[in-house]
């Protein structure tokens, strides 16, 4: 699967309705939020209000990125706001299963969040339940990073555990995702790795045709 999810982190906060909007009208398939408290990562983006705006402009999934301490304790608000999917950090939670279980009680999709350093071997007991793993290929908290390489190899690894266990879950990568025409570009080669769905924040909505960055991303044209 090629699919690709804006991350609104680097949309223009002064006027997010045109940024939604453009997404809406663009090949791209979901919404990525991404959600920061300071304390699990060096940043503070934004929360549940926001997500609740967003949700009334937009028009694909809405894919809820929690980069937060304790994310058991906000799953049913963002769920409320209008999740489709959300996902947590391994390294930010002790009890994935349950917390995996919480997240489809409420209806909606459930994945975990591996940081740079985590291998995913962590998710072999659990993969069979996920609906996604996302695959950090940065270090959380900052859009405009560069892409970490070795992240191609866990793709791989990945896809191996996914097949053999004939599990479902699909493979998101996030962080310094990037087109063609960039010095460092890897769509291509990270759906080719087994990739299934792309964020890109900075790709996007800091270049100046952000639907031709969308189109290229995803059918790398
Ligand atoms: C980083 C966030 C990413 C970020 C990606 O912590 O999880 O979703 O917005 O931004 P780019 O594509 O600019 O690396
Ligand atoms: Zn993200």
């Amino acid at each position: 699967m090629n699919l690709i999810a804006p991350s609104l982190l680097s949309a223009n906060f002064l006027n997010l309705e045109a940024d939604i909007e453009m997404v809406n009208r663009s090949e791209a398939d979901w919404f990525h939020c991404d959600v920061m408290d300071g304390r699990f990562v060096p940043n503070i983006s934004f929360g549940i209000p926001v997500v609740q705006a967003i949700k009334k402009k937009a028009q694909k999934p809405l894919d809820v990125h929690l980069m937060i301490v304790e994310p058991e304790k906000y799953f049913e608000a963002f769920a409320k706001a209008g999740a489709d999917i959300i996902t947590f950090h391994y390294e930010a939670c002790n009890h994935i299963h349950r917390a995996v279980q919480q997240i489809k009680a409420l209806g909606i999709h459930a994945g975990v969040v591996l940081n740079p350093h985590t291998p995913v071997s962590v998710l072999e007991d659990i993969l069979s339940d996920l609906d996604v793993v996302l695959l950090m290929s940065v270090n959380p908290g900052f859009g405009g990073q560069q892409f970490i390489e070795r992240t191609y190899e866990k793709i791989k690894k990945l896809r191996l555990m996914i097949n053999e266990q004939h599990a479902s879950a699909l493979i998101e990568v996030d962080g310094g995702v990037n087109t063609k025409n960039a010095k460092a570009k890897n769509a291509k080669a990270l759906f080719e790795a087994g990739a299934d769905v792309l964020v890109a924040g900075n790709a996007v909505f800091k270049s100046e045709n952000p639907m031709e960055v969308i189109k290229e991303l995803k059918f790398f044209k």
